[in-house]
């Protein structure tokens, strides 16, 4: 009788023929697959730290060699934040108005700047609108020195 249950030969590749159920989580993670995407950033060199750059939809970093992918337009006036640069705490800066953002959680946490700053409430309305709508992330992977967007 077959196996219904995933054992651990199930996933070692060749080692033993699959059970039932062992091919139908593999099947489920091939599909799941299929519905990502993968887009090309640049060479590892091109994406070193402290770099930013633009990709489709997304603007991806290099923080101190962590990186990352957040959605490409700001919260605040949509500036291509592909354009902007990356300060001392690590927060991509936006290249309009200078609002930073943690691209671990993609949550503004300084609000715009220039003479937006004298708006009463703005940068607090931000940030909390950022908490319930952050930037959109994505995963960065690298695969044979080239660094690629998978959403
Ligand atoms: S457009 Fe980004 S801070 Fe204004």
């Amino acid at each position: 009788m077959a196996s219904v249950e995933p054992s651990l030969a199930d996933h070692d590749h060749g080692a033993q023929e699959p059970t039932v159920a062992g091919v139908l989580i593999r099947a489920r993670v091939r599909e799941s697959d299929r519905h990502m995407s993968e887009e090309l950033v640049g060479t590892v060199e091109e994406l070193g730290p402290g770099s930013v750059r633009g990709v489709g939809g997304w603007a991806v970093l290099n923080v101190g060699g962590a990186r990352y992918a957040v959605s490409r337009h700001c919260r605040h006036l949509r500036a291509d934040l592909a354009g902007g640069e990356i300060d001392e705490s690590g927060c991509l800066v936006c290249p309009w108005h200078q609002s930073r953002y943690d691209p671990t959680t993609g949550r503004m946490v300084v609000g715009p700047q220039a003479g937006f700053q004298r708006v009463p409430g703005l940068d607090t309305a931000f940030i909390l609108l950022t908490k319930l709508w952050p930037l959109g992330r994505a995963q960065v992977i690298e695969r044979d020195g080239k660094v690629y967007v998978r959403s």
